[in-house]
């Protein structure tokens, strides 16, 4: 069995976040719980924002406080998934994001670490206060509705979101 860690952004995987952001550019994929990611090209300056959009006082006004992790694999250090948890709310969050995003990367998928990731990150919520954790996903997305009903989500609704043009299921998860 594989092991894990679940780690914040650092320097030290400069390379792979580039490498881990080229792989979803050439899928054309869906950079989710990667934070910053999708604009921002550098390495060095996605850990610094991912480090500012963490505390209160430097993360910009139209965003909520978020934690970004990454999925280390130990055996080779690999960075293999992303997750970012939101620490509360704002409207958008509230009926379409929720409080987690998450990825793993195209080349390490259908091997349970989504599975595993979510779960890894379940109790960073309780410890900063988050007891019913909000996920949501695209309906048809097959592999995270797996990854969330595996770590104990119960389905709540299924809602418009207008902006992708797409429906999203809302699940719950009590910690
Ligand atoms: C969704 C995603 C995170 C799944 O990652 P993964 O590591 O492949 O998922 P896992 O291997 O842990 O699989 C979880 C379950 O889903 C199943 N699954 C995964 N991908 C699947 C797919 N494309 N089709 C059908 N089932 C799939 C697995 O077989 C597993 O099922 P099981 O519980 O019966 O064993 C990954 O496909 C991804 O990064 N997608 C793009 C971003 C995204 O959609 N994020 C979620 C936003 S809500």
């Amino acid at each position: 069995m594989e092991k894990f860690i679940l780690t914040r952004p650092t320097v030290e995987y400069a390379s792979q976040i580039t490498e881990y952001r080229q792989e979803f550019l050439d899928a054309g994929d869906s950079m989710d719980g990667t934070g910053p990611l999708r604009r921002i090209e550098d390495p060095e300056e996605y850990v610094k924002t991912c480090a500012e959009y963490e505390d209160r006082q430097t993360v910009p006004s139209h965003l909520v406080p978020a934690t970004q992790f990454f999925l280390v694999r130990k055996s080779d250090n690999r960075l293999v998934g992303m997750l970012q948890v939101r620490h509360c709310f704002n409207d958008y969050l509230e009926k379409f994001g929720g409080h987690i995003g998450y990825s793993v990367r195209p080349t390490e998928r259908r091997r349970g670490y989504a599975k595993e990731m979510l779960k890894m990150a379940l109790p960073y919520c309780l410890e900063i206060g988050i007891d019913k954790v909000l996920i949501t996903c695209a309906d048809g997305n097959i592999g995270s509705e797996k990854t969330i009903l595996a770590n104990g989500g119960v389905y709540e609704s299924t809602v418009h979101e207008p902006t992708d043009n797409r429906n999203l299921k809302r699940f719950w998860i009590k910690l």
